[in-house]
C-alpha cells in the first residue's frame, strides 16, 4: 500500500486526479470505478479542468459507480447519479451509455445487483477504483461486518452512516436505509485502487485500515490484501498514522525506490 501525505484538500485532489488522469492517457478505454461524496469532489474539480484546458479525452472511458440509495430515483437531487451528474459527467465527455451508476429505483434490486456485476465483467473488469472511507471505516457502502468475499448487493446503512449523510437530507428521517453496494470482493477485484481522504474526523479510520489489523470491522482494511493501492490523504485524514515519517520518506525518495523496487 502507497501512503501519499499531501498537505491540504486542494494538493490531495490534484494528485489523485493527476493519478486518475495518467491511467485515462495510458488506457483510453479505461474502465473506472467512482465514488461520491465530500472527498472525491476536489478530484472531480480537478478531472474536469484537465478535460477542459489540457484535453484529457474521457470518449472512451467506462465508468461503475459504487453505490446508491435504494427509493431515489437518478434525478433526485441526493441521488448519486444525480451527484455524479453534476460534479463530473456533464462538465466532461464521457459516453452516457458507459456511465454506470446503481439504479436506486429499480423494481428487482438484487437482479439488479447481478446484472451491475455482469457489466463490470463484460467491460473486461475495473482498472482503477476510486474510494472514499467512512467515518465508521466502510468502503462503499460496506458498512463494518460486511463480508470481505461480499458482492455487489443491498445493505442496510449503519447508524453512523445515516447520521453523517443527513447533512445532504432535509432531516435525518428522509435518509434512505437501504443501499446498492459493490461489495467488498466487486472492489478488490479492480487492478489498482486509489483511495482518498480528507479532514480530522478521517484520522481514527485511516490508522485503523492502514496500520491495524484486517477486519471486517473495518472494511477498509481489507485494500491490505490488493497488491496496487494508493492512499492519498491529507496531513488532518494522515494524523493519528504511526509511520508518517515512513511514508513521507518513500513519497520523498520516489525516484530511488522505483530504481530498486520497481513501483
Ligand atoms: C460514496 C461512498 C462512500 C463515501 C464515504 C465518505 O460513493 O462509497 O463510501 O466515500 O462515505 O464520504 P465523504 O467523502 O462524503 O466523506
Amino acid at each position: 500500500m502507497e501512503i501519499v501525505i499531501a498537505h491540504d484538500y486542494e494538493e490531495m485532489s490534484k494528485i489523485s486526479a493527476g493519478l486518475i488522469a495518467a491511467q485515462i492517457r495510458k488506457k483510453h478505454d479505461s474502465v473506472l470505478g467512482l465514488a461520491t461524496g465530500d472527498t472525491p469532489s476536489g478530484t472531480y474539480k480537478e478531472l474536469v479542468r484537465l478535460h477542459k484546458e489540457e484535453g484529457l479525452d474521457f470518449s472512451k472511458i467506462k465508468s461503475f459507480n459504487l453505490d446508491e440509495y435504494i427509493g431515489l430515483a437518478p434525478l433526485h437531487p441526493n441521488s448519486y447519479n444525480y451527484f455524479m451528474q453534476e460534479n463530473l459527467f456533464k462538465h466532461i465527455n464521457t459516453v452516457p451509455a458507459n456511465e454506470f451508476v446503481p439504479q436506486g429505483n429499480t423494481d428487482d434490486p438484487e437482479e439488479f445487483c447481478a446484472w451491475y456485476e455482469q457489466k463490470i465483467l463484460e467491460a473486461g473488469g475495473i482498472d482503477l477504483q476510486v474510494l472514499g472511507i467512512g467515518r465508521n471505516g466502510h468502503i462503499a457502502f460496506n458498512e463494518p461486518g460486511s463480508s470481505l468475499a461480499s458482492r455487489t448487493r443491498v445493505k442496510a446503512l449503519a447508524q453512523k452512516t445515516i447520521e453523517d449523510n443527513s447533512r445532504f437530507f432535509e432531516s435525518i428521517d428522509q435518509v434512505p436505509r437501504f443501499v446498492i453496494t459493490m461489495g467488498v470482493g466487486t472492489i478488490l477485484d479492480a487492478r489498482k485502487i486509489l483511495l482518498v481522504a480528507n479532514g480530522k474526523k478521517k484520522a481514527e479510520a485511516c490508522a485503523k485500515f492502514i496500520e491495524g489489523p484486517v477486519t471486517s470491522q473495518v472494511t477498509a482494511s481489507a485494500l491490505q490484501l490488493h497488491p496496487f493501492v494508493t492512499v492519498v490523504l491529507d496531513e488532518e485524514a494522515a494524523s493519528a498514522l504511526q509511520r508518517k515519517e515512513y511514508y513521507n520518506w518513500i513519497r520523498d525518495h520516489k525516484q530511488l525506490v522505483q530504481k530498486k523496487i520497481g513501483r
